[in-house]
Order: C-alpha cells, then structure tokens, then sequence
C-alpha cells in the first residue's frame, strides 16, 4: 500500500454482510484493485462481518477466488499476502445480539490501537435494506459512530425504502441517528467512468452546452437492456421490480446529469441541488398518460444463441403468478424552460437480445433544410453516450459522399474510450469506496434527490396496480413487448442504439 497516499484515509473498513455476494463479487474484489493501483492508505484494514462461523484463514482462502475471478488485476503471491494480511473475519448476528456490537467495538479499537487507523472508520451496510436501521441504531447505541476521533461514515445499499412512505421513515429515523454527511447512499451507476464522464461532455465542450435545451432537442433516450434475468435474486426482485430496481436509482440519476442546469461548481452541494431540481419538474403519471406512455412488461420463456431461457416466473423464489415487471418503456417531460416539450424516452429491461445502457440525444433538423431537395431525407443529428459495455461516445452528423452528384450520407465522429484505455476503467465500485474515504459525497445520493424520485415512481406504481397486462407478454432474448415500440413509433420516432442504425 502507498506511502503517498493521503493518509488521512487510514480507516477500518467494517462489512455488515461480509459473506454475501455483493461483498465477494464487487466490494472485495474492489479494494484489491484499488491496494493494485496504489491508491489505498498504509493504514487500512478490513473487518468483514457475517452470521456464519469461520476463521480468518477460511474467509481469506475464500475470498482470494473471488478475487481472482472478479478484480481487474492479476493476483500475485506477494500482493495477496499483503493483502490477506489485512483482511479479518468476525461471525455475530447482528440483527439480534447487542452484545455482539460491543464485542466488535472492542475488537475495532484493539485493531486501531494496531494499525494506527486514527478512529476512522467506513462501515458498509452490504446488507438486506431491513436491516439497515437496526444496524445503525446499534452502532449509534454502542458510540460507534459519531465518536470525538477520527470520522465514521455509513455507505448504505440500495434499495432505501420501498415507497415514498417508508423511505421517508427509514430516513427520518436514521437521521435522528447520524448526520446526513456521514451518510453514503450508494447508486453504483454514479461510480461508472461513462456517467461521470456526462458533466465533462456537457459543460467542457462549447459545441454543445449552447444547444442542450428544447429549441435544438427532438428527444432524449435512456436505455438500459440486459441480458441477464434475475438470476439467483429472485425473492429480492418479486419485492422491487424493474420500476424500483433499476428506474428509482440507476436511470433516474443518469436523467438528472444529462438534463441539470449548470451547477455552481462542481462540490457535492452544488451538483446535488441541480439535480433535485430536475426531479422535483419530471412529469408524473396520470391515469391517462399512464394508459398512453406506459409499457410495462414481463419476460417468458425464450431462447437467445440457441439456448433457452426459462421465464420469470419460473426462476427461484418467484410466484408462478407474479405480477412483477422486468421491463418497462415510457415517455414523460421535464416541465421546466430548458426542457419544457422535448419528451423523454426510457427503457429498461432483463432478458433483452443485447447488454447495452445508451443515452441518445436527438438534436431536431435545421430549419429551412427542406428548401434543398438533397437535403430532404437527411437523418437528425445524434450524440450517442455509450456507458457500457463499451465506454465512449460517438456525434452523427452529415456530410456528402464523395463522388460526381450531391449525395448526403451519415457519418459517426467515434470516441471509443475502452478502446484508448483498455481494461484501465476502474470499476464503479472501486471509485465510489475511494471518494467515501476521502469524503466526497458528489458519487452518492442525498435524501431529497431519492424524495422526489420515489414520488415519480409511485405515480406508476399506482397507475400499474390498476393495470396489470396480461403477463408473460415478451419472450427472453428478445427487444421486449412490441408496445414498447409503438410507443415510440407513434410519435413519428424510433429508439436508438448504441451502434449506428
Ligand atoms: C443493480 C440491480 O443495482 O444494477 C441489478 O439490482 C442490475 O438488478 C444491476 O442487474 C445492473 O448494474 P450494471 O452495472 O450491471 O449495469
């Protein structure tokens, strides 16, 4: 580990939910990579905690295939020595034995006393969201956080909350608790390279800011297909649906950076009341708009490469009968001066035919293009921000084609980031663990953004109930419901991909 490294960073990194999967494939496997890159303090440790009993050594042993698997560099035995070294492992319930959480104290300060880690500590709720009040009660109780040393700050999983209501609840109790500062509500889509990369697009380049509002904007589009179901998570999404799984957090978030005034600069603070504001103007649903912008789908059996995929309702732990939504298509606005009539185009969906998340912006055609007859057909102009698989982003503009007659064809200026930087993008999680030790809460929600979220997708979910289709109503491996093209069709429009179609 760095000797350069800041090393006000020195902290114990405290798991609540050590032998989960997100903890073996992501969080584990991330503070390797960041030890690789030399980007963690001397003084760092990690204490994983979990209902299971086992020792240091089994837990390492486990973890070091984990990481092995999943962490973007190669292991060596002299790294994984150093550090294994630092990683422990204590088994309590911590959703019932108080004693548990003194014990752990005990046990934290002896490893301070140790490692020299000054009273820091980050602890990281990778666990059940009903778990993360009693968690931090008990902390709180047991004068671990909050201490006159050091700083100790909270990352809390998603999902917080289940609706508006018991959002507000969760979060009235836990403030009561902690200051909101010291709170790190995750969204990992904030951590990825593509998205950061939005606010460097937008407010870096002077050929676009000028023209990013409704007098130059068609339309924009968000689409998020994956190709994976619900895998092993079956009990958890019968709870979330794609609505709260992936449009409450990961898209809404993707749509507040895209469509944020300029902030005042770019400390947490700022960016965050841009993006409140966007939120508090999005459109909510009616009965009506929901009946007419509102595609919600659920994926039945299918095949994709020749192989076949179960439906949704035969995963594990899901109803033969559920009603739960893994797609959904809709077009809403943000009722405001910049935006005010250029719709807003969303899809998301488990089980499509490709993994892509894209953001398209449709910039509208010239005025007075339909005096020249050559120009007549000519396509829109596009930005096409490609967030993953591939990073990067491509600009379709026009140009003629060579030759002897006046001739238009579309061009793509590409940036292929993966391409320039192979492999070199860290991974979400890596970069959202390194700006909670240093404090930055930009990457990580605050409560009101999450308010107003939830009040948008609780006008769907009502609409929704009264609603239900006729599910399975798409296949696996497929682009979803057809009515989530003639959503779009019906405008006179199409989605876009992140490949030039
Ligand atoms: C998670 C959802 O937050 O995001 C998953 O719970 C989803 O259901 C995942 O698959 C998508 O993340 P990514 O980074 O693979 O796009």
């Amino acid at each position: 580990m760095e000797g350069n490294v800041n090393q006000e960073l020195s902290n114990i990194f405290v798991i609540f939910g050590g032998t989960g999967d997100l903890t073996k494939r992501k969080l584990i496997p991330a503070i390797f990579s960041l030890m690789y890159e030399e980007k963690l303090p001397e003084n760092f440790i990690i204490v994983a905690i979990g209902r299971r009993v086992k020792t240091n050594e089994e837990y390492r042993k486990e973890m070091y295939e984990y990481v092995e698997k999943f962490s973007r560099f190669p292991i060596n035995d002299e790294l994984w020595i150093l550090f294994s070294k630092r990683i422990f492992y204590k088994n309590f319930d911590f959703t019932s034995d108080n004693h548990g959480y003194k014990k752990l104290d005990s046990f934290l300060e002896t490893m301070e006393m140790k490692y020299s880690t000054m009273g820091n500590r980050l602890y990281y709720l990778a666990v059940a969201p009903e778990f993360f009040e009693g968690i931090i009660r008990n902390l709180k109780n047991n004068s671990m956080v909050c201490k006159d040393i050091g700083w100790q700050r909270i990352m809390i999983e998603k999902p917080f909350g289940s609706s508006l209501e018991t959002a507000r609840i969760l979060n009235r109790n836990i403030s009561k608790l902690i200051p909101e500062e010291d709170i790190f509500r995750i969204d990992h889509y904030l951590g990825k390279e593509m998205i950061q990369n939005i606010l460097a697009i937008r407010f870096g380049n002077s050929l676009f800011e000028p023209q990013w509002n409704a007098n130059y904007i068609d339309n924009i589009q968000i689409t998020s297909n994956e190709l994976l179901g619900v895998e092993s998570r079956g009990g958890y999404y019968e709870n979330t649906g794609i609505l709260k799984d992936m449009l409450q957090n990961h898209i809404l978030q993707m749509l507040t950076l895209i469509a944020m005034e300029p902030p005042l600069d770019l400390e947490p603070e700022s960016i965050r009341d841009e993006k409140v504001k966007v939120l508090r103007s999005l459109r909510v649903f009616t009965a009506e708009s929901f009946r007419e912008d509102v595609v919600m789908g659920q994926y039945g059996t299918g095949t994709y490469n020749d192989v076949e995929m179960i439906g949704y309702r035969e995963e594990d732990s899901v109803s033969k009968v559920s009603n739960t939504d893994t797609f959904i298509a809709l077009k809403t606005y943000i009722d405001n001066f910049r935006w005010g009539g250029v719709p807003i185009y969303i899809r998301a969906g488990k089980r499509m035919n490709n993994k892509s998340t894209v953001i398209v912006i449709q910039f509208k055609k010239l005025r007075g293009i339909n005096y020249y007859k050559e120009f007549k057909h000519i396509p829109n102009n596009l930005l096409v921000l490609k967030i993953q698989p591939e990073e990067g982003f491509f600009f379709q503009i026009n140009a003629k084609k060579p030759g002897s007659e006046f001739k238009m064809e579309k061009v793509q200026l590409d940036y292929c980031q993966s391409c320039k930087y192979f492999n070199d993008s860290p991974e979400a999680y890596e970069k959202l663990i390194l700006e909670a030790l240093r404090n930055n809460s930009s990457l990580f929600t605050r409560w009101d953004e999450l308010e107003h979220s939830w009040e948008f997708i609780e006008s769907i979910e009502k609409q929704f109930k009264d609603n239900i289709p006729n599910y399975p109503n798409y296949s696996a491996g497929t682009q979803g419901p057809e009515a989530a093209i003639d959503l779009i069709k019906k405008d006179g429009r199409q989605w876009w991909n992140a490949t030039p179609n």
